[in-house]
């Protein structure tokens, strides 16, 4: 993961980096640090374990003018988060700094090398045997940054994305990469670099998306150049980003994922706009639109998806079974990976990541392309490396996440899977015209209905008062609501650090029961659909152990409500509509739950939001 921000510019290089730099927090916060190419002539790198306020307490007094400057937050996966280990790392002599986003798979083989050549480390990172060895081939072979850096990239195995500066031509910023992000912004005799666009994107709305081993030439007064690692030039595509400044702020709420939580009935909105119409008759989604025949001869569907996104693949699969009839199968993309997949071109791999960039889903989808599947993506971020690997695809359009635990993206892409559902249902003549209007109808009122769940908040607030020291919670479901606890046990233990457990309900009685006395909650999500009688039962067998009992429910529920020690009510919709309805409560639990025990919501501990690493 970690964050990457680059400027080069007349503006004030220290506050646009650390602004940058908080931008970024969410993809790590071991460590974070600055380098900065001063108008004396001297390169100085700042650099703090923990998080960016403590690096600019560290750089209170130091020297911050500046012509050009990168920064970082680290994610570390190699060596500890110690202020020796925080990016940037100086080349040994100092010339060169270097921040990377990435693992080099080979350090080890190049750091011996360059140890046998004389050089030393003082760090533990995959990162420093990078700017060591992009100096040592910047000496021996007298070349400048730029053919150093390329050279020492053909030299390189793993994933990168590197921002490089030099002391002695202090005009210039070179940056690579390779399966990690990096999007250069394009201003006014100014340059920006970031791993997304959210840093700079009150200054410019023109990026460019660095394409997998493209080195970007970003020169002060000079148009932006990109090369391939062959050393062929390759073209500048300009795109305009979609993203504005207010949907990057808090607006009024303590914390990004409570006002996440809060924004979901607008999010929802953006999600189903255009794609529900005739007045919420026809569901029309263009990805499907445009690969009719995939659809339509396709034997199978395997999702690949890592986290809460698995969690809505799950939905996905229920959900494609159900209303298109076509076999399903769900995997964590990490295992996916290594599985010796069987695959071929009747085979349809549908990838679903937030933040389009997650590494393990990335190869997932190289192995499903290379062994002729078609590939459709489900990502929220626009222009992401996921959107641009997949064959076809929709975005979910729920606008940045910045908190670390999934909420609104998590509705969207169970949205988006419901609407994928019914376009494949109905093209493939296995769901009827009179079920889709049914269906759609429903679908345009649930930003409405989100909203009345929404109202439940002072209720949860109360309860989690109720259950904030709970040490252990099982969360409970049975069909579309089995997904949707292994999603609320997710947020719980992310954000709480109380372990809590998912579980089919009907499992329960296979072990998780032993489990069960006073001392363990079990949230059971029970709406009133096809299992409800079924799930009446395991509430009464968690309320004979003593076990207490939060339960969602449907409106107008009497007989759970008569037998759980608190209820959540919820309006009544399809059964294929829940999860979007029952999983609001679920994330407002767990964020007051953390609250209540003093944790960091938008930043829990170990978490990125982004996890370019495998
Ligand atoms: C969710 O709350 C997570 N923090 C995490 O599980 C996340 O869903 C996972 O890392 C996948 O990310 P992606 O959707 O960006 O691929
Ligand atoms: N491998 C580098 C480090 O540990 C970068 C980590 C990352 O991008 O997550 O410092």
């Amino acid at each position: 993961m970690c964050g990457i921000v680059g400027y080069i510019g007349d503006g004030n290089v220290y506050d646009i980096l650390i602004k940058g730099l908080h931008r970024l927090e969410y993809r790590g916060y071991d460590s974070a640090g600055i380098a900065l190419c001063a108008p004396d002539g001297s390169l100085n790198i700042y650099k703090s374990c923990g998080k960016v306020s403590n690096l600019e307490q560290h750089c209170k007094g130091k020297k911050l003018d500046a012509k050009v400057g990168i920064a970082h937050t680290r994610w570390a996966t190699h060596g500890e988060p110690t202020d020796n280990n925080a990016h940037p790392h100086y080349s040994e002599d100092g010339n060169i700094a270097l921040v990377h986003n990435g693992t080099i798979e080979n350090y080890k083989v190049l750091k011996d090398a360059l140890i046998e050549h004389g050089c030393t480390f003082h760090s533990e990172t995959d990162t420093e045997v990078l700017v060591e060895l992009i100096e040592y081939i910047r000496l021996k072979n007298n070349c400048s940054l730029v053919d150093a850096v390329r050279q020492a990239l053909n030299e390189v195995v793993g994933a990168y994305a590197i921002a490089v500066i030099e002391k002695s031509n202090p005009d210039q910023i070179i940056a690579a990469r390779k399966s990690s992000p990096l999007v250069i912004g394009i201003g006014k005799d100014e340059f920006f670099l970031a791993s997304d666009a959210t840093p700079f994107v009150e200054y410019t709305q023109n990026v460019v998306y660095l394409k997998d081993e493209e080195i970007a030439v970003i020169k002060k007064g000079e148009p932006l150049k990109l090369l391939n690692l062959e050393n062929e030039e390759a073209d500048v595509n300009i795109t305009e980003l979609q993203m504005s400044i207010s949907q990057l702020e808090k607006g009024g709420f303590p914390h990004f994922m409570l006002k996440e939580i809060f924004e979901q009935p607008d999010t929802l909105r953006d999600c189903i706009r255009g794609r529900v119409i005739d007045g919420g008759k026809r569901v029309c989604l263009t990805g499907v639109l445009d690969n009719k025949e995939k659809f339509l001869n396709a034997k199978r569907i395997v999702i690949v998806a890592c986290g809460t996104s698995w969690h809505a693949a799950l939905l996905g699969k229920y959900l494609l079974q159900d209303m298109a009839r076509i076999p399903v199968e769900v995997e964590y993309a990490s295992e996916f990976r290594y599985s010796n997949p069987v695959l071929d071109d009747r085979d349809i791999v549908i990838a679903i990541s937030q933040s389009g960039e997650t590494a393990d889903t990335l190869a997932a989808i190289q192995i499903a392309k290379e062994m002729g599947a078609f590939v459709y993506g489900i990502s929220n971020v626009v222009g992401s490396s996921i959107p641009r690997e997949t064959h076809s695809g929709t975005y979910i359009h729920v606008g940045p996440e910045i908190g670390v635990a999934s909420t609104k993206a998590f509705t969207g892409q169970v949205m988006v899977l419901t609407l994928l559902a019914i376009a494949v249902g109905r093209l493939r003549g296995n769901l009827s015209e009179e079920e889709e209007e049914r269906l759609g109808g429903y679908i345009s009122r649930i930003p409405e209905l989100v909203e009345d769940v929404l109202k439940l908040n002072d209720k949860i607030k109360h309860l989690s008062l109720i259950y904030t020291y709970a040490r252990n919670f099982l969360y409970l479901g049975r069909g579309y609501s089995y997904p949707v606890a292994l999603e609320g046990a997710l947020k719980l233990k992310e954000i709480s650090y109380i372990h809590a457990e998912g579980y089919p309900a009907a499992e329960m009685k296979h072990g998780p029961i032993a489990l069960i006395d006073a001392e363990m909650p079990s949230v059971i999500i029970a709406p009133n659909d096809h299992l409800y009688e079924k799930i009446v039962n395991n509430v009464q067998q968690v309320k004979a152990r003593q076990g207490s009992v939060i339960a969602i429910v449907t409106r107008g529920d009497t007989e759970i409500a008569n037998i759980a020690d608190h209820v959540l009510d919820i309006p009544e919709v399809p059964e294929c509509l829940t999860p979007i309805i029952t999983s609001v409560p679920l994330q407002l639990l767990s964020y007051y739950i953390a609250i209540n025990k003093g944790k960091n919501v938008d930043m829990p501990r170990n978490l990125a939001k982004s996890v370019t690493v495998e």
